[in-house]
């Protein structure tokens, strides 16, 4: 087994964007919760795309079929990234918010007055938006599932508080994009299956962090977006092959009434979609690498790749933790606690007492730290914090950040303090 610090420091080799400077040092990129970098095989695999098989689907020629193997193998890929055994039931789309507002009106067709969808105040706005608009237009009744402040997490017993015969779907996140907290969703999904109610599961944020798995969560559908994982800018979809079969997709009348194409509007960026595909397979051969298994399927090669980034990613987020919980100035939002990694990804979301969350993010942004500022979309939850219009700072950790950024890093808020 190589040393695993070395190990993820020579990772960063494959991605070209980090080897940017600004005043001669190198740049820090802690806002991957807001998009990754791409290793140099991603951007290859959209360059070899565009110069060899560009092509629209289903043709008789060459670079038709051709492309259409892509988008077979990057099915099948995604399948394997997401835990599903069936490569038709999942499908591409520009991106997260807009698979789940066009999935929202086909999901939401049998809803009637008097049916009820539970949403979150940890959510992004992606996975709740679509679920009020689409309760709007069908009379149907919105629930909040509320927080516990003190440690952001969601409150349990109130989400299962609310669950009755009347809920007709959960929506609920995997992990915060804004403070970090895993969910329970396994749980969740037993628990509104219990009820009689379908799950829309958000794995935006989680997914550049840990292993997805649709088949053991008993989840009924998942969203999730390649460029948090990175890849390119692309979105995907998963759902339980008899509920894709049966529900009505707002489609055109030439396009197929079967999976996976039948949730697949217009023509996809098969780029993109090549992309997605070598994105998963960078990943999985990090899972092969790290493990010196060279050769294990691609699903049991991301388990590898998963149990190894989380492991670094826990020890570079516990520093950076401790560091921040250090600085009398600065308040860390959500679990804080070394014993309860379990529960969080290394996306910590912080307010400074003196300095506004823009300017601290313009500040270290001139230091060559790049970090988001504001409420990243996850509206509900600054709200109910009181943090609007402010919001927070996050600092957002991956695999290819290092020890030495997050150092880095915390000197600079240090700096900013005193
Ligand atoms: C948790 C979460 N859900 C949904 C989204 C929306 O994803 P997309 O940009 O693919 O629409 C984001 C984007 O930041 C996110 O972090």
């Amino acid at each position: 087994m190589p040393d695993t610090t070395q190990f993820f420091l020579r990772l960063r080799d494959q991605f070209p964007a980090l080897e940017r400077e600004l005043d001669e040092r190198p740049v820090v990129y802690l806002d991957g919760p807001a998009g990754t970098q791409v290793p140099q095989r991603v951007i290859e695999a959209i360059q070899q795309y565009l110069s060899r098989h560009n092509a629209n689907h289903g043709g008789r020629f060459a670079t038709s079929r051709e492309s259409d193997e892509v988008l077979d193998r990057a099915h099948r890929a995604a399948a394997d990234l997401l835990g599903a055994d069936d490569s038709d039931t999942v499908f591409f789309g520009p991106n997260m918010t807009t698979l789940t507002l066009a999935f929202s009106r086909a999901l939401s067709h049998s809803w009637r007055p008097g049916d009820e969808v539970l949403v979150t105040r940890l959510d992004h706005d992606a996975n709740v938006s679509p679920w009020v608009l689409a309760a709007r237009d069908r009379g149907a009744t919105v629930r909040f599932v509320e927080i516990r402040r003190d440690d952001c997490t969601l409150d349990l017993d109130d989400l299962r508080s609310k669950l009755s015969d009347r809920t007709r779907l959960v929506a609920v996140g995997c992990a915060s994009n804004s403070v970090g907290t895993v969910n329970p969703v396994g749980d969740i999904c037993r628990w509104a299956h219990d009820a009689g109610a379908l799950t829309f599961l958000d794995a935006v944020h989680y997914a550049p962090h840990a292993v997805i798995d649709v088949a053991s969560w008993d989840a009924d559908f998942l969203a999730c977006s390649a460029y948090k994982f990175f890849g390119p800018h692309v979105g995907l979809m998963w759902g339980r092959r008899e509920l894709l079969e049966a529900l009505p997709a707002y489609k055109v009348r030439p396009a197929p009434d079967d999976l996976p194409g039948k949730w697949m509007t217009g023509t996809q960026n098969h780029e993109g979609i090549a992309g997605v595909l070598a994105a998963i397979d960078y990943l999985a051969d990090l899972g092969r690498e790290i493990s010196g298994q060279a050769g294990l399927d691609r699903r049991a090669a991301l388990l590898e790749a998963w149990a190894a980034v989380g492991q670094h990613e826990q020890q570079m987020g516990q520093r950076l933790l401790a560091g921040l919980l250090d600085i009398p100035e600065v308040k860390v939002w959500g679990i804080t606690a070394a014993d309860r990694w379990t529960e969080r990804v290394p996306t910590v979301s912080i307010t400074h007492s003196r300095l506004r969350a823009a300017e601290m993010a313009e500040r270290l942004g001139r230091d060559g730290i790049f970090v988001w500022a504001g409420n990243y979309y996850a509206l509900q939850l600054t709200e109910t914090l009181g943090l609007e219009p402010d919001g927070m700072v996050r600092l957002g950790l991956v695999h290819y950040n290092t020890f030495e950024e997050v150092d880095r890093t915390l000197a600079a808020l240090r700096r900013l303090s005193a």
